[in-house]
């Protein structure tokens, strides 16, 4: 049987890392997968996390089977950052841990087709895995525009979607530090965006990636939040990779909102099984790791210094990068101050990204998305000039 299975190309973004590992050449550059980096190109362990972890070696007496919604303690103390004072909207949010980001997108996926969904609007270009679990799942994909070519968001494109959408579609939306494009939509842009998804049946799944890394933690689930107050029901995807630095440990939480608390138990239930089928429960060690951060005063404040420094150190590149636009004309590198988080798309051409990696060793995804983080003080010089050799002539 199984010499029927036909080779798959490696995924194109997870094949860049091996690739960039694999070049000898010292000044090589990484902005392919998205991790953050400091300004020497690391990707360190928060110091919180760190604290953490010291914590939960001295402290942890058992590592028998939680259930498959996790380590409850861990869904509940990260619930105020995402959702606000009221935090479980008045008792109609509950959520669960799940393997990453990614685990808490399938579940948002499949919970979804469980309930009838069968078709998702989603902007394009998103985060490729995310057309990959929605085709895995049996969803029909609906593309709309997410940016325009001046690199702001296609608002239209997106409340005609939701307008012309049937009573069994759901929409895909990114919470903030938009993958791959970094635009996110304004606040006036979430409003019109609430508005018109409470007139309509569409269910809002939203994947919240890279909270705190775009303009700040409030600000980032400003627009998620707006959409909640308006709409009756919602799933939400979280993930811990890029804000606590767990990307391998893998740690993220699903969240659902009800339109009655009474209804959350039956809806949770779901999730539950589920979860189960697929991955039984999700891993302890990290959704642990941040239940102690987000208990403990000071290393929550250590976590929150560590955050606002990755931030303003992506917000340093952004502009660096916004400040040469003169130099590589054609490129739009201004737009990329007005975006947020690690990414931004470049429109080069497959022979220019072919270029800049054989003859400058600057690795990036094929559709011309960089990891904004890869760049710092010592490489963004080289970066704008390579720009330069591959855009001229
Ligand atoms: C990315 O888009 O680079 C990250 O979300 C990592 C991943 O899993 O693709």
């Amino acid at each position: 049987m199984l010499e029927n299975l036909e080779a798959q190309a490696p995924d194109a973004l997870l094949a860049l890392i091996k690739m960039h590992a694999e070049d000898p050449r010292q000044d090589k550059i990484d902005l392919g997968v998205g991790v953050y980096r400091t300004n020497d190109g690391a990707t360190p362990v928060f110091r919180a996390i760190k604290q953490a972890e010291r914590k939960l070696i001295d402290e942890q007496d058992s590592k028998s089977y939680l259930g498959p919604e996790g380590d409850t303690g861990f869904v509940t103390a990260l619930m105020p950052y995402i959702f606000g004072e009221d935090a479980t909207m008045g008792g109609r949010i509950q959520g669960m841990q799940t393997p990453g980001g990614t685990g808490a997108v399938r579940l948002a996926v499949a919970l979804a087709k469980a309930a009838g969904v069968d078709r998702i609007h989603m902007g394009t270009p998103s985060w490729p895995n995310h057309a990959q679990i929605l085709q895995d799942v049996g969803m029909e994909i609906a593309p709309f525009d997410h940016a325009r070519a001046d690199g702001t968001a296609d608002l239209d494109a997106v409340l005609a979607a939701i307008t012309g959408a049937g009573p069994r579609d759901a929409v895909l939306l990114h919470g903030c530090c938009h993958n791959p494009t970094g635009v996110d939509y304004a606040s006036a842009e979430w409003e019109q965006i609430a508005r018109t998804l409470a007139s309509s049946e569409v269910l809002p799944i939203l994947d919240v990636a890279y909270h705190g890394l775009g303009q700040g933690l409030d600000e980032d689930v400003a627009g998620l939040r707006t959409v909640l107050a308006a709409v009756p029901e919602a799933l939400i995807a979280y993930s811990c990779d890029k804000n606590f630095g767990l990307y391998r440990d893998r740690v993220g939480a699903f969240y659902m909102m009800a339109k009655e608390p009474a209804q959350l138990d039956a809806i949770v239930s779901n999730a539950n099984s589920l979860a189960r089928a697929n991955w039984s429960m999700p891993p302890d060690h990290g959704g642990a790791a941040v239940r102690h951060v987000l208990r403990d005063p000071d290393m929550t404040r250590e976590w929150l210094d560590e955050l606002t420094d990755m931030r303003e150190r992506m917000r340093r590149v952004r502009e660096r990068l916004a400040a040469a636009d003169n130099e590589v004309p054609g490129l739009n590198l201004a737009a990329l101050a007005e975006q947020n988080g690690l990414f931004a798309i470049l429109p080069l051409s497959k022979d220019q990204i072919a270029k800049l990696r054989e003859d400058h060793g600057i690795y990036m995804a094929g559709s011309g998305r960089i990891n904004v983080a890869g760049l710092h003080a010592g490489n963004t010089d080289k970066f704008i000039a390579a720009l330069a050799d591959v855009t001229q002539g």
